[in-house]
């Protein structure tokens, strides 16, 4: 028993410490459930759909979930919005720490369509 409750302290550590090394600090708790219909596809669309619509340069219709979640399926979301940063480009209104928050917590809890 004792190496049980050992085993979950450290996972739990190790869990709690990898959410920290993020690259951006969080203003919204990941506790809570973020809702891709309510939170996360308003941003997309202020933000992200001026460019990203369908048969546009940009590449990837966000008007529409599954294009959305190719993206973050291969890593070019996540790597172009929080590791480049490059996302909305250059010119664009940045995405302010809420929305960013928003975003990431999305990405963690699986980027699900609800
Ligand atoms: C001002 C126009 C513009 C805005 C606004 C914009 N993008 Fe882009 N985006 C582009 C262009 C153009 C490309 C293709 C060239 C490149 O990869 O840089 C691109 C590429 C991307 C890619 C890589 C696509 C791929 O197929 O690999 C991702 C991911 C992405 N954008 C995410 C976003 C997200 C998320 C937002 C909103 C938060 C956003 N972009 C806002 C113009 C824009």
């Amino acid at each position: 028993m004792k190496k049980v409750i050992i085993a979950f302290i450290g996972i739990s550590i190790f869990l709690v410490s990898c959410t920290s090394d993020k690259e951006q600090p969080l203003s919204v708790g990941c506790s809570s459930t973020i809702y891709f219909a309510t939170d996360v596809k308003p941003i997309i669309d202020a933000a992200c759909v001026g460019c990203h619509f369908a048969g546009a340069a940009a590449g990837g219709d966000f008007a529409v979930y599954s294009e959305i979640k190719g993206k973050v399926d291969n890593g070019s979301f996540k790597n172009r919005v929080f590791v480049l940063k490059d996302m909305p480009s250059a010119g664009s209104t940045p995405l302010t720490e809420g929305e960013l928050g928003k975003l990431n917590c999305w990405l963690e809890q699986g980027a699900p369509n609800n």
